[in-house]
């Protein structure tokens, strides 16, 4: 298509960063129908954890279609079964028994927030609502994923169709009043006063990214700030949801981003990671003790109707395969590491606030002054800036990302398979974006 005609559709963004054609793409980079290469720093949306254009998971789609093209998500297929008995086997922590599908990452949220109130509806606990969320995440588009989540810009003008779901602060040290960079846990003390003020009885669930996505920018918390929810939570009777839609399924060098801190949650939303971008397909896994008040009141999870299609459920099936099959979790530890060790040239970088991450999702934050952590005028569009300059002058995709007080991020989360050549072309391409950017 014309890309001046694309432009006129509705949700296609006017052209920052430059709109751009892909006809093909593979391993780990991206290709315009004219044969430009694009190295895909970005994973897509940071989702293509085994890298683009493997012809075995387009074959086991085209199989899984002709076998079955849809049933009602009640019934059981093959496909499913096989992905329900690899993900407890091999992936879930035991404690996660209980497997739903949905067919992404915001509906699979959407999906545990309704578990967690129906979990309580069912035991009595009718006060129990709220949904404890953090200043700066991100869960997902619905209008309740929107009104739990953190993102300013999001939510800008919906106010009045979110829900008023209490915050707690995001564990950002960088600009913390409480720990100025060294982090003391007062944002996971903050929990214990918001339940106070709210009242354990009103609250049905505390939800949180185990390290933050693209909205701050890879927030790494320290190892104490998980297991202090969790056991907030645990005395009040409130269960905690992790959103592991983007560090799942290996990003962060662990199965889940959630094992770096040796918490189990009760309910955990997995989303990009499974199918790595080859199906869209979500999931909710939960605690047996979060859905036997249901199962004993005999309601039912309401199912969208492409929930554990066939296809989807057999192409994350296969893909999960591959990751096992290459180590691919160990991979992207490994990766990640390397990935770490040539950002960190990019402290001295004087528009670089920040270089932070976990395994293979990192993420830069941009400034105009080191020292005063002043931002870039907003009307300068840095992050857009340096984007598109990656795009069209280096050839490189990096993802944009930034919200509230760090609106200027760049984040990092390439295929597992990227090579150490591609490593030092995405970090060379970052470093000259920025400079070019901020001139
Ligand atoms: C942590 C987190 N939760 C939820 C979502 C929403 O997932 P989706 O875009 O598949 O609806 C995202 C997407 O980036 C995410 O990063």
């Amino acid at each position: 298509m014309d890309p001046d005609r694309a432009r006129l559709y509705p949700f296609v963004s006017k052209g920052e960063p430059p709109f751009v054609q892909i006809a093909r793409a593979e391993g780990s980079f991206l290709f315009t129908p004219d044969g430009r290469a694009i190295l895909d720093a970005a994973g897509g949306a940071i989702v293509c954890n085994i890298g683009h254009g493997r012809r075995e998971i387009a074959d086991v789609a085209g199989r899984a279609l002709a076998e079955i093209d849809y049933v009602v998500p009640p019934f059981a297929t093959p496909a499913r079964v096989a992905l329900v008995s690899r993900l407890r086997e091999r992936w879930l922590p035991p404690e996660l028994t209980r497997v739903l599908f949905t067919s992404g990452g915001s509906d699979a949220v959407d999906a545990a927030i309704r578990i967690a109130r129906m979990h309580h509806v069912c035991a009595g606990r009718t006060g129990r609502w709220k949904v404890i969320g953090r200043e700066h995440s991100y869960h997902g588009v619905t209008l309740a994923t929107l009104a739990v989540g953190g993102h300013e810009k999001r939510r800008h003008g919906l106010e009045p169709l979110l829900a008023p779901h209490p915050k707690i602060p995001a564990c950002y040290p960088l600009r913390c009043d409480a720990c100025h960079g060294h982090c003391n846990l007062s944002c996971a003390d903050a929990l214990e006063s918001v339940i106070a003020r709210e009242g354990a009885d009103t609250i049905a669930a505390v939800i949180a990214e185990p390290i933050g996505g693209s909205t701050a920018g890879a927030l790494v918390p320290p190892p104490g700030y998980w297991p202090r929810l969790a056991e907030l939570c645990r005395a009040n009777g409130i269960l905690l949801i992790a959103d592991e839609v983007m560090t799942g399924f290996g990003r962060t060098g662990r199965r889940f981003a959630i094992d770096h801190f040796g918490v189990t949650p009760d309910l955990m939303v997995g989303g990009k990671g499974l199918a790595g971008g080859y199906a869209p397909i979500g999931a909710v896994f939960a605690r047996e003790e979060v859905v036997a008040p249901i199962a004993d009141a005999g309601e039912e999870v309401m199912f969208y109707t492409y929930s554990a299609h066939h296809a989807a459920c057999a192409v994350a099936d296969a893909v999960l395969e591959v990751m096992e099959r290459e180590d691919l979790v160990e991979r992207a530890a490994k990766m990640g590491e390397l990935l770490e060790r040539r950002l960190a040239r990019l402290r001295k970088h004087p528009h670089v606030a920040e270089v932070r991450g976990r395994g293979l999702l990192q993420a830069v934050e941009l400034v105009r002054d080191k020292a005063s952590l002043e931002r870039f005028p907003a009307e300068k569009k840095i992050v857009s800036r340096t984007v598109a300059i990656g795009l069209t002058r280096h050839n490189v995709f990096f993802y944009p990302g930034g919200g509230g007080p760090a609106p200027d991020v760049i984040c990092l989360g390439p295929p597992f398979t990227v090579s150490e050549e591609e490593l030092d072309l995405m970090v060379d391409a970052l470093e000259a974006s920025i400079t070019e950017a901020a001139r």
